[in-house]
């Protein structure tokens, strides 16, 4: 059976909201695919090797990545080179206003894996502003979601089919 792995971190939740809605997009999608949705923390190199497509999602947090999603990467990165080239993922990032630092350099990663993006990465902003909207939890809209599940969906179905 065929894996995609969901790796995420998430502060205030709404990274997890779009890591859990790729989930479910591509669960509905493809029954016969094994959908792993794991914390950037739990996740390792046989969990990378071990998966045939990827949703890597982060929140930006300082213009970046977040820090535990770059753990997961420096973790990660050496153990699986040479041994993924070919292999489709997607991106997801929630941003307050921007996510496009933290984009690029999930692209760079993904690039020197000699990974294949099967759609640009869908950036979403929460329009947190201040300190106190940027610490409380977040809801990402029912709009946002969909998008996710169908995100999931495709990459779920090319790597069930074979096509990416
Ligand atoms: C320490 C910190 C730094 C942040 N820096 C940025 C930033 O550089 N650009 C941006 O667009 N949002 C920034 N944000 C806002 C978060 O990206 C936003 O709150 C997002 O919803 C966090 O995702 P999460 O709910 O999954 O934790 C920052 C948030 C925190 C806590």
């Amino acid at each position: 059976m065929k894996t995609l792995l969901i790796v995420y971190h998430s502060m205030t939740g709404g990274t997890l909201q779009m890591a859990n809605a790729a989930a479910a997009g591509a669960a509905a999608a493809e029954p016969s695919l094994q959908v792993s949705l794991l914390r950037a923390a739990e996740a390792g190199a046989a969990h990378v090797l071990g998966a045939a497509g990827y949703v890597f999602a982060t929140p930006e947090n300082l213009a970046a990545m977040s820090g535990q999603m770059k753990d997961f990467f420096d973790r990660t990165y050496y153990a699986a080179l040479e041994r993924l080239n070919g292999r489709p993922y997607a991106a997801l990032i929630c941003a307050g206003s921007d996510g496009r630092n933290a984009a690029e350099q999930i692209a760079r990663i993904a690039t020197g894996w000699r990974l294949r993006p099967i759609a640009d990465p869908l950036i979403v902003c929460t329009h947190a502003q201040t300190p106190e909207e940027i610490l409380q939890p977040k809801r990402i809209s029912e709009t946002h979601l969909q998008q996710c599940e169908q995100l999931g969906a495709t990459l779920a179905a090319g790597v069930a089919m074979g096509i990416f």
